[in-house]
């Protein structure tokens, strides 16, 4: 691996965690970082055993996402990969991108947090482009597989003559899912914050109201509501015919009617004075709380389904593909685990990317596949 460094910021958490061992076992010999340094001495020291070879036995460096300059020592130079999962993104993630921008170096991370990833994209990727840095945001259960099977249906449907415009994409948990202490943050944090969508060639504010029904195999439809992905700004440059993406979440299950409604109301609540600080204030106490989530039992019972449509320019199917894999916070863990290696021995070009237009479908397709992650149809 040579001089190849991948430091992993927000090591101690829940997705930390499972990303490290990830990356333990996978010899990666990361930096695990983070801002209590005895947590990080006792991860370390429980990993170690698990690494192939002394060498490449984990090391460990203290940063605090709230003191830029700590995070920027983190990084030595361009080819240094920083993976963080450190969140709420949209209050703690903006020290690690500034560090990797002004290092030139690798950078991906765990948010789910619109807001975040549109800054990524608008904000981060110019400068990036300057100084060398590749960014890949959202490389977790959202939205990577969204992005994989959105480019699997297009070249498919390109492969039989056709001209896929629009792409719909649905996310969706198999069985029982339970949340980190993480993910509630984040949730709670994106409440209130506008949404986008890609339609009619651009990025627009806002989404369309309701819900809507995606085939999941097995004579199943569930239902979704609509978000903002990293779809929006990755499959348009895979796919340069799409004029439309949408990307649904239907993680829900039978709540999720009820989640778009309350949704629609959030966003309207948000012009109301004094609501913003109520709702920090509830992501700064949830926040507090880090570390938890589903043990392996729990998360053995749940498993990533992943649906996308591509229809032409006059509204015809041209197929759909359905991706399963392993739970969303396992998974989670082996694609930062794959992306950092990837972004260290891959020539990515410099600035904000979507996952295939980082890496080529082929080799997205076949990197989830070794961890499980396979098309069904
Ligand atoms: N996109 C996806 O599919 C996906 C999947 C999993 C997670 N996520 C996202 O990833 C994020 C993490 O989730 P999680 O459940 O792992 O969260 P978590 O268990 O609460 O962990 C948060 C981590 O951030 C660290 N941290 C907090 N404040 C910090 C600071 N000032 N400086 C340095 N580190 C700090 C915590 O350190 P301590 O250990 O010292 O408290 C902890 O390591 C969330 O935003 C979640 O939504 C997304």
């Amino acid at each position: 691996m040579g001089s190849m460094r991948i430091v992993l910021l927000g090591a101690t958490g829940y997705t930390g965690r499972l990303a490290a061992e990830t990356m333990v076992r996978a010899g990666l010999a990361p930096t695990l970082a983070g801002r209590r340094h005895d947590d990080l001495v006792r991860l370390a020291d429980r990993l170690a055993p698990l690494a192939p070879s002394p060498q490449t036995e984990p090391g460990i460096a203290v940063a605090d996402a709230t003191d830029s300059a700590s995070v920027r020592t983190l990084l030595h130079d361009g080819d240094d990969v920083l993976v963080s999962t450190v969140g709420p993104f949209m209050e703690l993630g903006t020290a690690a991108v500034a560090a990797a921008v002004d290092a030139g170096a690798g950078y991906l991370d765990s948010t789910g947090e619109p807001p975040f990833i549109r800054s990524i994209f608008q904000e981060w990727g110019p400068r990036a482009e300057e100084t060398g840095a590749r960014l890949i945001p959202a490389f977790g259960y959202d939205y990577v597989p969204g992005n994989l099977a959105g480019a699997i249906v297009c070249a498919r449907a390109r492969e039989t003559g056709h001209t896929p415009t629009r792409v719909d994409v649905g996310y969706f948990v198999d069985g029982e899912f339970g949340l980190s202490s993480g993910t509630k943050a984040s949730a709670a944090g994106v409440m209130l914050s506008p949404s986008f969508g890609f339609r009619q060639g651009q990025l627009l504010k806002g989404n369309p109201s309701g819900t809507r029904s995606f085939d999941v195999g097995r004579n199943r439809s569930w239902k979704a509501m609509p978000v903002a992905g990293s779809e929006h700004f990755g499959l348009p440059r895979v796919e340069s015919d799409l004029t439309d993406v949408g990307v649904w979440l239907g993680w829900a299950g039978r709540w999720t009617p009820a989640a778009a409604v309350a949704g629609q109301v959030a966003g309207s609540l948000a012009a109301i004075p004094g609501i913003d600080s109520g709702v920090t204030a509830l992501r700064r106490r949830l926040a507090k709380t880090t570390g938890q989530g589903p043990d392996s039992a729990a998360r053995g019972r749940a498993r990533t389904l992943v649906v996308a449509e591509a229809t032409d320019a006059v509204g015809r199917p041209l197929g759909t593909v359905c991706l399963t894999g392993p739970s969303p916070y396992d998974l989670t863990a082996e694609l930062l685990a794959w992306g950092a290696v990837s972004l260290a021995t891959k020539g990515v070009s410099p600035g904000a990317h979507g996952p295939v237009d980082a890496f080529g479908l082929d080799v997205v397709e076949r990197g989830c596949a070794d961890m499980g992650l396979i098309a069904i149809t």
